[in-house]
This record gives C-alpha cells, structure tokens and sequence, in this order.
C-alpha cells in the first residue's frame, strides 16, 4: 500500500469507548471511509490496528521495504510513551502524519506531549474522524506532488 494507517490501543474500541470524547463511529467505519477516498484517487490503503507496541513497531518497519511511502498515525496512549516506536518511524524516514480524535491539548497533562510531533509532517487533533480524512487528503496531495 501506498497509504499505511495505523491505529494504536483501543482504538478497536471506538464507537463504545467514551463516545463523548472519540465519537460515535467505529473504527470499521472510519477505515471505510478511508479506503473509499484512497479507491476514488487510486491510491492503495492499507489499515492496521494494535493494542501491541511490538506489532505497531513491526508494522512501521515493515512499511519501507513494502512500498508504503505515507504513514497516518494515532498512536494513541502510546504517543505519551512510547519511544520505542517515535524510533521506528525516525528509522523508517517515511513522511507521517499524527492523528488524535480528541483535543489532547484540553484534557489531562499527561496528553499534552507527544512523543511524535516533532518527527511527523502535520499533527491533526480534536476534529474527530474527520481528521484521519484531512490527513489522507494531505497525504494524497503529498503523494502526487512527491512522485516522480
Ligand atoms: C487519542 C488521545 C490519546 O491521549 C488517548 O490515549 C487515545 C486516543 C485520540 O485519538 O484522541 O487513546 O490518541
């Protein structure tokens, strides 16, 4: 896939999960959507969800060698965390964009660092699933003006 999206922890959740801070949709139907925006640019998407760091971490590595040549990313409560995976997108160079559902920025101190920020293209926050569509719009407009 040209597209890689990854979800973080209990994202598998959404839909049931604090509605009044993530939404109403699922996370089947914001990949959905997302893969009906990359089919009407002809872009292939791929979409993965972990509540495992090691397989997010496996998964960015796996992107170079694949073809991916985008990441969008909600690393979930692993972008207050997790090094270990800020790594492995530093190692991979790929460009990424850094999604959250919610307004980390006002709720608890804990979310209002990121441990991806600094590294990623764009960060989009507090648009809800509309903010996965703003960042695969950037990534195909990105795309096309980064191709050969
Ligand atoms: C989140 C915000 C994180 O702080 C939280 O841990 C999540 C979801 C969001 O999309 O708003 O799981 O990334």
């Amino acid at each position: 896939a040209r597209v890689l999206v990854l979800h973080g922890p209990n994202l598998n959740m959404l839909g049931e999960r604090e509605p009044a801070i993530y939404g109403a949709d699922t996370l089947q139907s914001i990949n959905e959507g997302l893969q009906a925006l990359a089919e009407a640019s002809s872009c292939s998407l791929a979409a993965l969800q972990s509540n495992a760091e090691a397989e997010l971490i496996d998964a960015v590595q796996a992107a170079r060698g694949s073809g991916t040549e985008f990441i969008i990313i909600n690393p979930a409560a692993f972008t207050h965390t997790s090094i270990a995976l800020r790594d492995a997108l530093a190692a991979t160079q790929l460009p990424f964009v850094e999604v959250h559902l919610s307004n980390v920025h006002a709720r608890e101190p804990f979310r209002h660092h990121s441990y991806f920020s600094d590294l990623a293209t764009g960060v989009i926050c507090g648009l809800g699933a509309l903010g996965y569509e703003a960042a695969l719009h950037f990534a195909l407009h990105y795309l096309k003006s980064h191709s050969p």
